[in-house]
């Protein structure tokens, strides 16, 4: 085996995760992952698509019907985007990889903004390539991009700026103003930016996205944006993404497909039609909800001793810290075993977010929020007595 991959940490998240499981006692907000089935339309769609037998390869790049649908969806968010600059891919995370194996190889520099979900900076380590970390700062428990340092680390050395935003796990979110600046200095270096926009639509401000490099970016910048089904439409089990490329990349993406997956199931681009379908009802009225589990949440976490945690302008996570502790994976795991609260360790975001805690509150039940932060309130009085 390459050494890189027996070096490659396991996910902390499974760790802690793997110490509760299965156990009905814990509340589990460790997942970024709603506990709200997909909705019924979509499922349907699916259903129907085996029925009619529907079970075999389809396109490299997706069904033509599907790019077309997308393209019309983001075209409707962000300036006109074409069909062919889409393909559709088996979930974000494979877009995600494709990008890096078109990308970075061997000896190759990628910079990453971090914290960061660990996916996106494991995929260019397992390739060989070197990733330089710029961290966000922490200011009264909100997360800011220095952008000075971001703009002094990527070079021409540097074939590929990572950035995730709305982000996982700090829900920050790049400004307008930030992203012209990056694009501007990464066309002087020739450095492509893979922005990694699942959150986009889980934003929480005026307007039915968040910021998007598509909406500063020219059709042929070397811009790679990375979307998903997973979160916009409770479609996480599905295994459902796609990119927008510029066109000349599009034919090389397609042959990536071709060696990773081949296709994305058919039946899977069906019911992701429906949910394009139910989209301008069904994405707002998510929102809306998630908006309430983010208020329901983050006043009742800011308001225990010793916690700080900033309101998330994107994304579903909370991401606080307790004074005094340190060892997020440590703590994690006794949250787990003796209050039966499941949250992920901030270290599973890098050494960056080590002493933070990351809280999923996508939830069909935002009740089920406030038990937890009783469960941890009464725990944090219980070490401090
Ligand atoms: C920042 C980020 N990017 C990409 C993904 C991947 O989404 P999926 O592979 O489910 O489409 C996730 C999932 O948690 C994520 O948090």
């Amino acid at each position: 085996m390459r050494d890189i991959i027996d070096r490659l940490p396991g996910s902390k998240i499974r760790e802690v995760a793997n110490a509760g499981m299965g156990r009905d006692d814990v509340l589990a907000f460790w997942f970024g992952e709603s506990d709200e089935p997909t909705p019924e339309a979509v499922r349907e769609a699916a259903v129907a698509s085996l029925n009619r037998g529907e079970t075999f390869y389809a396109h490299n790049l997706g069904l033509p019907e599907l790019r077309d649908s997308l393209a019309s969806y983001t075209s409707a968010l962000h300036p006109a985007v074409a069909a062919s600059r889409i393909a559709v891919t088996s979930s974000g995370v494979s877009a995600l990889m494709i990008a890096m194996q078109a990308l970075a190889g061997a000896g190759d520099e990628v910079v990453a903004v971090v914290p960061v979900w660990p996916n996106l900076t494991a995929q260019p380590a397992i390739l060989g390539a070197t990733v330089k970390r710029v961290p966000l700062k922490t200011h009264k428990g909100a997360w800011r991009l220095d952008l000075d340092a971001l703009l002094g680390a990527v070079t021409e050395r540097t074939a590929v700026l990572l950035v995730n935003a709305p982000n996982n796990p700090t829900g920050w979110t790049l400004t307008r103003d930030e992203q012209q600046a990056i694009l501007a200095h990464c066309r002087r270096t020739g450095t492509w930016i893979v922005a990694d926009e699942v959150y986009e639509r889980v934003y929480f401000e005026p307007g039915a996205a968040a910021p998007s490099f598509l909406d500063v970016a020219n059709a042929d910048d070397r811009l790679v944006v990375v979307h998903s089904f997973s979160k916009s439409f409770l479609m996480t089990g599905w295994r459902l993404g796609w990119m927008v490329v510029p066109e000349r990349f599009t034919p090389a993406v397609g042959k990536l497909i071709e060696f990773n997956t081949s296709c994305a199931p058919v039946f899977v681009q069906r019911a992701g039609l429906a949910a394009l379908e139910s989209a301008d009802g069904f994405v707002p009225d998510l929102v809306q909800r998630l908006k309430a589990c983010r208020d329901t949440l983050v006043p009742q976490l800011a308001a225990l001793p010793g916690v700080q945690v900033a309101n998330p302008l994107g994304g579903m996570y909370a991401f606080f810290r307790v004074e005094g502790q340190d060892d997020s994976l440590a703590f994690a795991k006794q949250l787990v075993a003796q209050a039966g609260l499941g949250l992920a360790p901030g270290a599973a975001f890098g050494d960056e977010a080590e002493g933070w805690l990351r809280w999923c509150f996508a939830s069909r039940d935002p009740g089920r929020l406030t038990l937890g932060v009783q469960r941890l309130s009464r725990f944090l009085e219980s070490i401090r007595l």
